[in-house]
């Protein structure tokens, strides 16, 4: 199996993102989950990491601590479309689990340091903040990781936190824009690709009629986050943005991209956050990121719904 490294704000998303990857054991070997700070603050979001483990019995899975807020500035969180605890939904118990004593940050730098060069994956499905800090330690794990695969931006869809912004890379631009420059292979799932990955209501009750308790525990999730899509755009289900990045390792046929040059805004206070996505290749910038544009959503939904359930 590879070997990855999960990188995450749960988010209801994000604990389908962890589900597709427990779910898929023969080809992922998750070494250890890192926690972000992100839609809600850290220890909701590493609370709700271990909620997410222990629902599908994986009470050996690694969790991690890592940054409390980003590099640069204060943090923005999303309680608006998350819920108070983040993973608002279905009633769960509180994790008895317990954090690991080493910081994330620690973590992913000395798993990168001491695995074999290009083993390593990091799947990034929060702000970059604990992956820019690990640049910022030990730029060499640049050259060490095998690829970055990270949900973040959008350019052809726009923002969703701001009309220029997607909401991971808008948290922490300062932390982005390191990654982008670090020089690391990356494959990028914007918003243009997770705006067709919609939660429609038959998907839902697909999962619901698994039976089991981490397959209804994440129906009653994206009943609850699809709410804030269907009343603010009146489609039938939400946009599952963190799943594309493990849908991305476990069938990279599901998507379709190219190789492009991507730039963060950093310093205008109208496009904060922006990735400048140079998809018709006119800056003439270097190529730092595989985007991908297109999915195929059916396909992408019957993987989630086979995979979870396997738990
Ligand atoms: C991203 O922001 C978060 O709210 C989601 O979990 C996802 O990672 C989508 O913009
Ligand atoms: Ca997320």
């Amino acid at each position: 199996p590879q070997k990855i490294i999960i990188d995450t704000d749960p988010g209801q998303d994000d604990a389908a993102a962890i589900m597709l990857a427990l779910g898929s054991r023969e080809e992922v070997e998750v070494l250890g989950i890192c926690a972000v700070a992100g839609n809600v603050p850290l220890t909701l979001t590493s609370r709700n990491v271990r909620i997410v483990c222990e629902l599908c019995d994986r009470r050996d899975i690694k969790v991690y601590e890592g940054a409390s807020g980003p590099l640069e500035r204060p943090l923005v969180t999303a309680e608006h479309v998350h819920g108070k605890t983040g993973l608002d939904g279905p009633v769960l118990p509180e994790p008895s689990m317990s954090v690991e004593r080493q910081h994330a940050v620690d973590f992913i730098v000395e798993t990168l340091m001491r695995e074999p060069a290009g083993t390593v994956t990091l799947c990034a499905l929060g702000p970059l903040t604990n992956i820019g800090m690990a640049l910022r330690r030990e730029p060499a794990i640049a050259g060490r990781i095998k690829r970055l695969v990270m949900m973040g931006g959008g350019f052809f869809e726009g923002g969703n936190i701001t009309p220029a912004a997607e909401f991971n890379i808008y948290v922490d631009p300062e932390a982005a824009a390191e990654v982008f420059a670090a020089g690391m292979p990356i494959t990028m799932m914007p918003l243009d690709v997770t705006h067709r990955l919609l939660t429609y209501r038959r998907r839902v009750e697909r999962l619901k009629a698994i039976g089991t308790r981490p397959a209804v525990a994440l129906a009653e999730m994206l009943e609850f986050f699809e709410r804030f899509d269907v009343e603010k755009y009146g489609s039938d289900g939400g946009p599952l943005h963190d799943p594309s990045v493990i849908a991305w390792l476990l069938k990279p046929e599901l998507f379709s991209g190219r190789d492009c040059n991507v730039e963060i805004e950093t310093h205008s206070p109208l496009t904060l956050g922006m990735t400048v996505v140079d998809w018709w290749q006119v800056s003439g910038r270097r190529p730092n990121a595989t985007v991908m544009r297109f999915a195929d959503d059916q396909g992408f939904f019957d993987l989630l719904t086979e995979r979870v359930a396997r738990l």
